[in-house]
């Protein structure tokens, strides 16, 4: 079964048509991060307009690429996200799963990150611990089965990736920080500042706007003294310190053996080399998609939305688009 996959939920127009949720015949992302630098962050409005110009050029491209019509069923991404950017990409899904007579699948963008990694090649063991880090989201998923996903925990505030982007802010980084601080933060020494890690002991929530605040307010009292370098990793091992160790205490509680880790932030070299060791260290299973489809695509829309379809997950034409507060599908 070949699904064509449509993700708009933010900044990255993207189309993809996967085989059987797990080969790619093709992937594009049109990223429009250029366009919103100039605001040091995502335009709302810009992004949606953005989208539209874009979505079409995609299909037809997609079109000249595979030949033949509309592939056996539409997915796309229904939320979360911005409501402007995802009714694009729904508008655009309706239309050609209506004049190919195909299945239209909804699709969880969040759920989407974690089975990015069917796409590398692997096949989850139920129950799985998933962790989705991105620019709005830092959520701990239960996976019991394709069907049975719980979220428990995530986020009060900022998301990891919103923190990021923050301190890159701060830096007088480009936007997006994330990849960013991740380069810069080589050159620097990881424990040269003691920032705060908020564990909200007895919660599986996070929280990471104290920690931003800290960097706002060490940077303020340093004037024009200190190492950009090493205000990056000690930033970014903060974030992964808390992300790390909560999450595998999540696994150890819940008697899970195998994680999952996907989403923007999960691109990050040293939370994966961190995870890596410690789920090394401790014998869980861990899986990170390879950072190219850490990022958004579609390619993780059409994989998810295969898995869902099975499950009997379909929509009508009536499909609404979920900002906030998404189904699970
Ligand atoms: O998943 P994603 O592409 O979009 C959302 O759904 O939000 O994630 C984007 C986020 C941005 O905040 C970006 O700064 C962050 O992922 N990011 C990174 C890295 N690459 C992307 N953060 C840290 N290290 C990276 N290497
Ligand atoms: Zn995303």
């Amino acid at each position: 079964m070949r699904i064509l996959a449509l993700e708009t939920s933010c900044d990255e127009t993207a189309l993809a048509v996967v085989e059987e949720g797990r080969r790619v015949l093709f992937s594009r992302v049109a990223s429009q991060t250029e366009v919103h630098r100039l605001f040091s962050g995502v335009f709302p409005e810009k992004a949606s307009r953005l989208h539209l110009e874009t979505v079409w050029l995609l299909w037809r491209e997609t079109r000249e690429a595979l030949g033949g019509g509309i592939p056996d069923a539409v997915a796309v991404t229904a939320g979360p996200g911005l409501p402007g950017s995802l009714l694009v990409g729904l508008m655009a899904a309706k239309t050609l799963a209506f004049l190919g007579e195909k299945p239209l699948i909804p699709v969880n963008h969040l759920v989407a990150h974690l089975y990015a990694v069917y796409l590398a090649g692997v096949d989850l063991l139920f129950p799985a611990l998933g962790l989705v880090v991105s620019g709005g989201h830092t959520d701990l998923f239960l996976l019991s089965s394709h069907r049975e996903i719980r979220r428990l925990g995530g986020t009060r505030d900022d998301a990891a990736g919103e923190a990021f982007d923050k301190v890159g802010r701060l830096l007088g980084l480009p936007y997006p920080g994330g990849p960013e601080i991740d380069r810069l933060s080589r050159e620097g020494d990881p424990r040269a500042i003691p920032f705060p890690r908020a564990y909200l002991e007895g919660t599986r929530d996070f929280s990471f706007s104290g920690l931003k605040t800290a960097v706002a307010v060490y940077l303020e009292k340093s004037g024009d003294h200190f190492r950009p370098a090493d205000v990056a990793a000690s930033f970014q091992e903060a974030v992964v310190d808390v992300l790390v160790e909560k999450t595998v205490r999540t696994a150890e509680e819940l008697g899970v053996g195998e994680i999952v880790m996907a989403g923007g932030v999960a691109a990050n070299r040293r939370l994966r080399e961190r995870m890596g060791e410690e789920c090394a260290a401790r014998g869980f299973r861990l899986h990170v998609p390879p950072p190219s489809l850490c990022t958004d695509n579609a390619a993780m829309v059409g994989a998810r939305g295969y898995f869902a379809f099975r499950e009997g997950v379909q929509a009508g034409l009536d499909l609404e688009a979920f900002p906030r507060g998404t189904p699970l599908f």
